[in-house]
């Protein structure tokens, strides 16, 4: 069979070949020779007795990455600001609260303070003409903001992006959803990348919040009253709202999250950062500062309805707030006690051992003509402790049994579904009371996180005022 031999004569010939080809040493520097080995350590060394290092891990890994840019509008200040506020923004398909985001961010500044600030709006849509027409709209609504260097809108060219197609399903995360948090890792990693050393500090802000007063003030006197040192701050329980960053961290930031940009979701990586920074627990900075106003998520159009119960609402504080006072008998947990919920401010009633019959009421000071009721249990962080059974009751006529005001009669007026109930009349419900009963036992605790009652505006008739009402 010689024709067989040749192959197999051929088959050897070039298995031998690929062999040699494999263990041929292409770069002499590969070479396991020994005298090559010496010959390295000596230029080694001679680079050290010139006193330059090859490589400096904290300059030369630290400079800033060589990330392409598309300046939409705006350009860096060229004094360092104090404060650095960074936002990466989609279009949704159903609401926008951008330009609403940028408007809280300037009305709720003093002149002072905006002097101190630059807002960096980073745009994430793939296509381009939605960039240019949220840019646009910037451009319309916040000119003179643009000219003070307080607004810089900027984006990347999706070729300066890593591939987002078949990625690891970590954590069993749909091929949409991994998608979508590894290109939200990028944009985050190129905006921060971009601020550094536009401020001495950077917070991290959503494309729907809104802002509490002088929060800058607050973020300043904040830092002032850290006694050691911090990695991240946070002034809103939610996400990456509001995180804050040394600029110094800001280059490693933006390297963390592009080397694991594909492993989970950036909230996740923020909470590693500082970890990895030796910071134990995050620092919460109480009360917030910033809040969600969006009820739908960019991702997929989800809803998206977490609130953030720290958050004072100065200007927008939640219905008419009348002068009231309240009481449960259901034991609270900690200092969370009922008064909470009469009292404007940041906290919120939070009970345990919920039986079926018991009850939150709220007596009014004053006869009052409700228009609305909006009851919120369940917080973003406890979601479970909401209101699983129970309705809501007006009262009148007060009366007092034992020290404990209450009301003489009571008329249900709303069932809870999902922990919130509400009441919304054309006809207002004169009211002393109102109350919220549990009708049924639950394991969960009950947080109420916000009551709201509007009243009835009375109008100015024939120039008489009713003393002590407002008007409107
Ligand atoms: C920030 O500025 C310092 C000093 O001017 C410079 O050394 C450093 O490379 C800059 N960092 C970045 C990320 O641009
Ligand atoms: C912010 O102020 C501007 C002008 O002062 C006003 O047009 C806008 O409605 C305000 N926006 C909010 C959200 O208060
Ligand atoms: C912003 O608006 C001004 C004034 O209308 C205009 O001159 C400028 O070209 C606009 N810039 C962009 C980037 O749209």
């Amino acid at each position: 069979m010689p024709r067989c031999n040749t192959w197999k004569v051929l088959f050897v010939a070039s298995a031998l070949i690929s062999i040699a080809i494999i263990f041929t040493p292409r770069d002499p520097s590969n070479d396991c020779n020994i005298n090559s080995i010496l010959d390295q350590h000596l230029e080694i060394s001679q680079l050290y007795q010139q006193n330059t290092r090859p490589f400096d891990v904290r300059e030369d890994s630290m400079e800033a990455l060589n990330v392409p840019y598309i300046h939409y509008l705006g350009s860096p200040p060229t004094e360092k600001r104090f404060l650095a506020i960074g936002i990466s923004t989609v279009k949704r398909k159903k609401e926008n609260y951008l330009l609403n985001t940028v408007h809280s961010i300037f009305n709720h500044s003093s002149k002072e303070e905006l002097d101190q600030l630059v807002v960096v709006v980073y745009l994430a849509n793939s296509q381009h003409t939605l960039n240019k027409e949220t840019a646009e709209e910037l451009n319309h609504s916040f000119q003179l903001d643009v000219k003070a260097g307080r607004l810089v809108v900027i984006s990347s060219p999706t070729r300066a992006y890593p591939t987002l197609e078949g990625l690891k399903r970590n954590y069993n995360d749909s091929p949409d959803r991994v998608k979508f948090r590894s290109k939200q890792n990028i944009d985050y990693a190129f905006l921060v990348n971009f601020c550094a050393n536009l401020s001495h500090y950077y917070i991290m802000l959503e494309d729907d919040i809104t802002c509490a007063n002088n929060f800058l003030t607050s973020i300043k006197s904040n830092i002032e009253s850290q006694k050691a040192p911090w990695t991240t701050i946070t002034y809103s329980t939610l996400g990456y709202i509001g995180k804050l960053y040394h600029n110094a961290d800001l280059s490693k930031l933006a390297r963390f999250l592009l080397l694991f940009y594909d492993e989970m979701p950036c909230d996740w990586l923020l909470d590693l950062f500082f970890k990895s920074k030796a910071q134990k627990e995050i620092i919460r900075a109480k009360p917030s500062l910033f809040q969600h106003m969006g009820t739908y998520s960019s991702f997929q159009g989800s809803m998206n309805k977490l609130k953030d119960k720290d958050f004072v609402e100065v200007h927008e504080k939640y219905g008419d707030h009348p002068p009231a006072s309240c009481s449960t008998n259901i034991e609270a947990y900690l200092d969370n006690v009922a008064d909470n919920v009469c009292y404007l401010g940041p906290s919120f009633f939070w009970g345990k051992n919920i039986k079926k019959d018991n009850y939150f009421t709220m007596v009014f000071q004053d006869t009052l003509n409700i228009e609305k009721v909006h009851v919120i249990t369940g917080s973003p962080d406890h979601p479970g402790d909401m209101i699983k059974a129970g309705f809501l009751e007006l009262g009148s006529v007060k009366v007092k049994n034992k020290d404990v005001e209450s009301c003489k009669s009571f008329r249900k007026v709303a069932q809870f579904t999902n922990g919130v109930a509400s009441i919304k009349t054309d006809k207002p419900q004169t009211s002393d009371c109102l109350r919220i009963t549990i009708s049924a036992d639950q394991d969960e605790w009950v947080i109420i996180q916000k009551l709201g009652v509007w009243l009835k505006k009375t109008r100015e008739v024939s120039g008489s005022v009713t003393p002590g009402l407002a008007t409107n």
